[in-house]
């Protein structure tokens, strides 16, 4: 099963000190012979997340994850099993060997990133060639670009012909399937053959934190439409987790980044100074981007257009930012129709001076209540009123809450006190229907509903726990599994009732005569969350350690004796739970 050599992950794991590694993630204390901190994948408040360097694992007593090193990663980064040995293993230096298809992979994005540097560097070289003297006449006259910023930027010209790049890049070397993979070309139809897809437009070349080309934008250079062409995703190149210019702004010497809209208003900014600007690519801002938000940035400043949409899409950023822990503010420019127009009209000082008062999420918000509601009759003023109670409402410190409340007063000329009574009324209410939810979903969970990993569990919880038992005796202690088969017993995958039990005994089963099987290995084939739920399963079951050959063959002769039992449908366990309630 595993991919990427064992005896290469053992070494991972040997060398990746679990305390370290997750110290750049979490502030550990020590505990005892255990490190305890704040647990990274849910909010609390006192730590019960504990890394037990004895075992070279973690476990969430809060939330319940759990696992070795790898899972860890595996959570923490976002990345997939795969992917979270290659990070680790390049943290401590440990070459990995990769199957074939991870190395076809591999070499076919390198192949992408290298055509798109030679294809970056063709259409920068054609900026300055005649056939491009049209797209550097509209960078420098229409857009007033200085040389400098050009290049910079590394902005190019694609010229108004079908084959030019193809034609290069064919000559390089590259097939037409690996120019149409990587969005440089597309196939026609009608003759099969391949043609430019960026033709007559300047270029912009979207370049990761690593340095490499990854994407190009492309502008036309009149009214036409459509008015960019970007690349779409591509082996090397994903638009929701890239950022426009965050090679450059990642190294700014500030913790604000400013985000806005268009390419043109981020190069503008960096013209100006202002090297910390950055824009998503021609789509609203996703949960990814704004999670590497977090990772350079303490504070962002949007600054998206003066239009309606843009503002529009402010309101999502607000929400995107503010849940990954970033302090946002927002700027409106006045008078121009973006940040690009603005700094040509008036100058970079003026830009500066609008970053200084840009304004909070509350004043942004605050504002649309009054521009949406007519306040000057008693029905607006009501609305405008009812609006600003959920806006107080929805900050969660006290102090922030009683001196936005004062602001409203004073705005709609109403007491502090009638607007504190409706916000405390409010906050009440949600608080109640909170726990109602709360008390919900805890039934459900106690009955098994809600149980998304394993919701066969509440069909049948004697076979269901019994599962568990066995499954957890494999994991821990392998050998009292060959005993067990060497008896000449078996305990095949249909012996099992649920789906999850099912699926974790046949990623176990195969490996556990490995000699160097250890539990971190099923990470290849269960998600997270199951990883998770096995990690729990293991922690409630850690006091039978005395386990034996008998104890498991116990728990199989109660598996067996549960499944037979008719399996409950949801239906006997509402009419079991009606009967229990007395109706
Ligand atoms: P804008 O139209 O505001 O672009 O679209 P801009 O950068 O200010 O362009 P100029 O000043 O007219 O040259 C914002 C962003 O939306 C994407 C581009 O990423 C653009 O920078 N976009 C816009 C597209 O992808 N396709 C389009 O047709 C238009
Ligand atoms: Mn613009």
């Amino acid at each position: 099963m595993a991919r990427i050599d064992q005896t290469v992950i053992e070494e991972i794991k040997l060398r990746a000190n679990i305390e370290d590694v997750i110290s750049s993630y979490v502030q550990l204390k020590r505990a005892g012979s255990n490190y305890q901190g704040l647990c990274p994948f849910h909010s609390e408040k006192s730590p019960s997340f504990t890394v037990f360097p004895g075992t070279s694992s973690f476990y969430c007593f809060g939330c319940g994850a759990g696992g070795d090193v790898i899972h860890f990663i595996r959570r923490a980064e976002n990345m997939d099993y795969p992917s979270a040995i290659e990070f680790l293993a390049k943290r401590v230096g440990v070459p990995i060997t990769m199957d074939k298809r991870e190395q076809d992979e591999n070499a076919r994005r390198e192949r992408v990133l290298a055509m798109n540097k030679e294809a970056a560097r063709f259409f920068h070289q054609k900026l300055f060639a005649p056939e491009g003297a049209e797209g550097l006449r509209y960078l420098t006259e229409v857009r007033r670009l200085p040389m400098p910023l050009i290049r910079h930027f590394g902005l190019g010209f694609a010229p108004n012909e079908f084959g030019a790049l193809t034609n290069h890049l064919r000559k390089k070397g590259y097939t037409d399937s690996e120019m149409s993979s990587a969005f440089l070309c597309g196939i026609s139809q009608k003759t099969g053959k391949p043609y430019d897809y960026f033709r007559n437009r300047v270029i912009f070349p979207i370049i990761d934190v690593r340095g490499d080309v990854v994407a190009f934008g492309g502008r036309v250079m009149d009214d036409s439409k459509p008015k960019y062409l970007n690349s779409s995703d591509t082996p090397a190149f994903k638009k929701s987790r890239n950022l426009f210019a965050l090679n450059f702004a990642r190294k700014s010497e500030t913790e604000t980044m400013i985000l806005c809209e268009g390419y043109m208003d981020v190069i503008a900014l960096h013209g100006a100074g202002f090297s910390n600007a950055v824009a998503t690519l021609g789509t609203a801002i996703t949960s990814e981007q704004a999670r590497i938000f977090s990772r350079y940035a303490k504070k962002v400043v949007i600054c998206y257009d003066a239009d309606e949409a843009g503002q529009r899409a402010a309101s999502k950023a607000f929400a995107l930012l503010g849940e990954v822990g970033v302090e946002c503010r927002i700027l409106k420019v006045e008078d121009a129709k973006d940040p690009d127009e603005y700094i040509r009209k008036f100058g970079a000082p003026a830009f500066k001076n609008l970053l200084e008062r840009s304004r909070s999420e509350f004043d942004f918000k605050l504002d649309k209540i009054i521009r949406d509601n007519p306040i000057v009759t008693p029905d607006g003023k009501i609305k405008a009123l009812e609006e600003s109670v959920r806006l107080i409402a929805s900050f969660p410190s006290a102090a922030a809450r009683e001196i936005y409340l004062h602001r409203i007063a004073e705005l709609l000329n109403v007491t502090p006190d009638s607007i504190r009574r409706d916000v405390e009324k409010l906050l009440r209410n949600r608080d109640k229907k909170e726990k109602r939810e709360e008390a919900k979903q805890m039934i459900r969970q106690s009955e098994g509903y809600g149980d998304r990993i394993n919701p066969d569990y509440v069909k049948n919880t004697v076979a269901a726990s019994e599962e568990e038992t066995i499954l957890v005796i494999m994991l821990l202690h392998p050998e009292i599994w060959t005993e067990l088969q060497k008896s000449g017993e078996t305990l095949t995958v249909d012996d099992f009732f649920t789906a999850f039990g099912k699926k974790v005994f046949e990623s176990l089963e195969p490996n556990l005569s490995d000699p160097l099987f250890e539990p971190g290995m099923l990470g290849e084939v269960l998600s997270v969350e199951e990883m998770d739920r096995v990690a729990s399963i293991r922690r409630s079951r850690s006091l039978l350690q005395q386990n034996t050959i008998t104890v498991l063959r116990d728990s199989i002769d109660r598996l067996r004796e549960a499944t037979t039992r008719r399996e409950m449908s949801i239906e006997d366990i509402l009419n079991k739970k009606r009967q229990k309630n007395g109706n």
